[in-house]
């Protein structure tokens, strides 16, 4: 240990007495990684104190090198800075651990989280002095695979400068293959990834916003060499995992490589949990193009308005499948998803990035399957970061899954297993997805999936019906079952939104005995969003179909006609290729918005120059 002076510290928490810290360590946070950062102007010598229990327990990680504190305050302390401690343990999540963080001996109430980031404001330290901190993990009964660590650092003295960007900065630009996308799919966690044309040592910096201070973690790298690829050349994958985030709180982060700074202030929000208020997000389908489409898409999104508050205010970002054109291969995804959505393609800065703030939920479409043999979409499970469904088979990993956000159970679904019979699994997959819907106790139920299974383009309507058949026949009922309210989805390349329907149990619309489609209130509402960027399809409609044989045969074949789309001024709400001002706004492109509370479900849909396609709410 070190002989620097030390200083004992008042803790107005432990002088009242407060009981010690107590918390929960997940399972999740993964990879022996032990950093210990000191927002503060740290320093630089630190010292690893003995092991006392489990040595293999934890490992290192490099000190943050942060900048120095701001001026005292008028009580003579460092103000607006902290201490972070970043941590992982094997303890099982089913066990409370139990963490407690010193600093000279006196126990310190821990602000923020108390999972695998601990945050210490400074406030109560003294700038350019020494401390010693102390972290002890223990099981609940004191023992376990615990371990203790001690380090000394000492305090800096003086501010640092804010970031002067908030995207990739021009330095980065030549080395960032892929500009950075954020993964997470919990309140709590972000996966950070960006790809570079060269190894290196790759870092994320993050810190809450308002602080001035970074921690730094290392990155992992896995290199994807051309002969995999089929790219000109190889690059290298970074990951960065940051845990122990607060929910629904705004962060900044900036990378690493070799030291070099590749982003630099790029800001991030979390998901939200179960008591945010709202939980907001964008959807679209068949966005993977290489044209101007995309572009569009991504700048009406990210638009604001005058005031410079954001027009379509999003926690998330969906995509509904069909990412990459025309094969989900590395080129596909590099030029028409990558490059498109966060702005690399623009020769820009990447600040008009829809990928890099806020989490891109990925669900799996046909072309992100492309041609292989294998059927295993190779590009797409390589490039995202998607929760393993519990129970599913090895070989499905990120290929389906579930996750929540505020009053919300959202699930994210394979369809490929109803269009292709090479692609297995799907009895695996509904039989998750009704463990998983059963257990949620969440209000709102909302489906992602990319095949049309109630829809008027080509394929939902048109010579795709022995899928669209299986997936209304196996798929329909149990999202009915469960309350499910709102599935949504692409492939067809048009606007469409159904009424509330009911299926029987084979998957056929209920019908009144007029054979008509009632509104149903605990129906489920299948709204077609693939207009993304993808050619838009003209409807396979018949606008007076009672009485016609195609509506005589659909009915008699699949239960349905064409009069389960909603309706609004006398008119089904489709938009298709076939539309123009002034009878309707022109779709051309567009986007789905939705806003999420505990009373109600709001989704209004857009085209990209902000006309209103359709608005709808639930409220059960
Ligand atoms: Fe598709």
């Amino acid at each position: 240990m070190t002989d620097l002076p030390l200083r004992r510290l008042r803790d107005p928490a432990h002088e009242a007495g407060k009981p010690t810290f107590r918390s929960r360590v997940p399972r999740h946070a993964v990879s022996g990684l032990l950093a210990l950062a000191l927002a503060l102007g740290l320093g630089a010598g630190c010292q690893i104190g003995p092991a006392i229990q489990s040595e293999s327990a934890v490992r290192t990680a490099p000190l943050a090198v942060a900048g120095v504190s701001p001026p005292p305050d008028a009580q003579g302390v460092a103000t607006n800075a902290a201490l972070l401690v970043a941590f992982t343990t094997p303890l099982d999540d089913a066990a409370f651990a139990r963490v407690q963080l010193a600093i000279e001996g006196v126990e310190a109430r821990l602000s923020r989280g108390g999972r695998s980031v601990i945050l210490w404001p400074t406030k109560h330290m003294t700038p350019l002095t020494s401390y010693t901190v102390t972290l002890r993990v223990t099981g609940p009964d004191g023992l376990d695979p615990g371990f203790v660590r001690q380090w000394t650092f000492r305090t800096g003295d003086a501010p640092i400068a804010s970031p002067a960007h908030e995207v990739p900065a021009a330095d980065g630009q030549s080395l960032l293959f892929r500009y950075p996308y954020i993964q997470s799919h919990f309140p709590n966690t972000v996966t950070v990834v960006w790809a570079t044309s060269t190894p290196g040592r790759p870092a994320v910096q993050v810190r809450p916003e308002g602080l001035d201070a970074w921690l730094t973690l290392p990155a992992r790298s896995e290199s994807f060499p051309s002969t995999l690829t089929g790219l000109r050349a190889s690059f290298f994958q970074h990951q960065g995992f940051l845990d122990g985030l607060d929910a629904g709180a705004l962060y900044r982060y900036q990378l690493l490589h070799d030291d070099q700074l590749m982003a630099t202030g790029v800001p991030l929000k979390t998901l939200g949990a179960q008591d945010t208020d709202a939980v907001r997000f964008v959807a679209f389908g068949d966005s993977g193009t290489n044209g101007p489409e995309p572009r569009a898409l991504r700048d009406a999104i990210l638009s604001h308005h005058g005031d410079g508050t954001p027009r379509y205010p999003h926690d998330f970002v969906v995509g509904l499948g069909d990412l990459a054109y025309y094969n989900g291969t590395y080129t596909d995804f590099n030029n028409n998803f990558f490059d498109q959505l966060s702005g690399k393609k623009d020769q820009g800065h990447g600040r008009q990035s829809l990928l890099a703030s806020r989490p891109f939920i990925a669900v799996l479409g046909n072309h992100d399957y492309g041609k292989s043999a294998t059927k295993i979409p190779h590009a797409f499970l390589s490039s995202f970061v998607n929760p393993v469904a519990a129970g599913a088979p090895s070989s499905d990993a990120e290929r389906y899954y579930s996750f929540d956000s505020g009053d919300a159970h959202f699930v994210v679904l394979d369809t490929m297993k109803f269009d292709d019979p090479l692609v297995p699994g799907r009895q695996e997959m509904l039989a998750w997805l009704e463990r998983d819907l059963a257990a949620t106790k969440r209000k709102w139920r909302i489906a992602f999936f990319h095949h049309a299974i109630f829809a008027h383009g080509e394929h939902g309507a048109g010579d795709d019906f022995r899928q669209v058949r299986a997936m209304r026949q196996r798929l329909a009922p149990i999202l009915q079952r469960h309350g499910v309210q709102l599935a949504i989805f692409g492939h067809d390349h048009l606007y469409e939104r159904s009424k509330r329907l009911r299926v029987d149990s084979a998957g056929r619309i209920v019908r009144d005995s007029n054979c008509a489609v009632a509104e149903s209130p605990r129906g489920v509402v299948y709204l077609v969003a693939g207009i993304g960027g993808g050619e838009l399809y003209t409807r396979q409609v018949n606008s007076d179909p009672c009485g016609t044989p195609g509506y005589r045969r659909a009915v008699r074949d699949y239960g349905d006609g064409y009069d389960f789309v909603a309706m609004r001024d006398g008119e089904p709400i489709i938009y298709d290729g076939s539309d123009q001002p002034p009878r309707k706004p022109a779709v051309r492109y567009g986007f789905v918005h939705a806003v999420v509370t505990s009373a109600r479900l709001s989704v209004t849909a857009y085209n990209i120059d902000g006309e209103v396609l359709d608005t709808f709410e639930l409220t059960e």
